[in-house]
């Protein structure tokens, strides 16, 4: 049996304003995370956000890119000013890439990027996940763009089994946190989205405010759907997307931006 200091619940800020606002406690590192919004409501960026802030507090990042390459991903960290590149010749940071197997001329990456070929086949990216997870030292984050494109290749089953086995091996076994994007609502899916709704420990959703949006002003609300193991407020806060990254912004703010 693991002693009592083994069992004890380590948490972690995230270094995102609202995501910490509204989890005052930190997120359990053992935790598999989705954030769940349609387009444009800024999952990627705060995947993005994500792994620098976790890569100035001495964590290794796995950062799995399905939706953009590599380098355009690197590009838009650097116009809020987060350079992985020095993290990944450091060999804290890594990309798999499962992005690039569709462009027909060879690429040179840097060294810290794996192009993984036929992703379709969900064995192929656990294999290098496995691999790139090895090579890693220390405490570890995971971040996926988007879990929902990856997955949508696969046979729903398959599919459901994979997340399961990714948040055994990696979350559980691991203690990796593991943040995933994921966008459904497309009807064929409905099913898979309730069952990963299920097995995830957390949940965060992002919308654009559906009263302002009404009106045409688009302005981004997140939530705490769901977070096993730790407190969290439930309501809905606005923030908006800066040169700095996520930064809350009150009702006062809202009505200016409406106005
Ligand atoms: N450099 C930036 N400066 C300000 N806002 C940005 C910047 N980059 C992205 N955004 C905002 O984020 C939105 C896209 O967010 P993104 O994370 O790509 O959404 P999703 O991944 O949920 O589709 C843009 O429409 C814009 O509002
Ligand atoms: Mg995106």
């Amino acid at each position: 049996m693991g002693s009592p200091r083994r069992l004890r619940m380590k948490r972690v800020k995230t270094g995102v304003e609202p995501l910490d606002f509204l989890l005052p406690e930190g997120v359990p590192l053992n935790s598999f995370i989705t954030l769940s919004g349609e387009g444009g409501t800024g999952k990627s960026v705060i995947l993005q956000q994500l792994a620098i802030s976790f890569l100035k507090r001495g964590f290794s990042v796995i950062y799995v890119a399905s939706d953009d390459s590599p380098l355009s991903i690197m590009l838009n960290m650097k116009n809020f000013g987060w350079h992985v590149d020095r993290y990944g010749k450091r060999g804290r940071f890594r990309f798999v890439d499962c992005f690039s197997f569709r462009i027909k001329r060879s690429l040179e990456y840097p060294e810290y990027v794996t192009v993984v070929e036929q992703p379709s086949f969900l064995r192929n990216i656990t294999d290098v996940l496995d691999s790139v997870m090895d090579k890693l030292r220390g405490r570890k984050v995971m971040l996926i763009d988007s879990l929902t494109d990856i997955i949508s290749h696969a046979e729903p089953m398959t599919a459901i089994e994979t997340v399961k086995a990714w948040r055994a091996n990696y979350t559980k076994a691991q203690n990796t946190l593991v943040f995933t994007s994921f966008h459904f609502g497309i009807k064929a899916f409905d099913e898979i989205e309730q069952i990963i709704d299920y097995i995830v420990d957390g949940i965060i959703d992002l919308r654009f405010d559906p009263y302002l949006m009404q009106q045409g002003v688009l302005v981004k609300q997140m939530r705490i759907r769901k977070m096993k193991g730790t407190s969290h407020l439930t309501k809905w806060v606005y923030f908006q997307i800066t040169k700095d990254g996520l930064k809350l912004i009150d009702k006062a703010t809202v009505m200016k931006l409406v106005s």
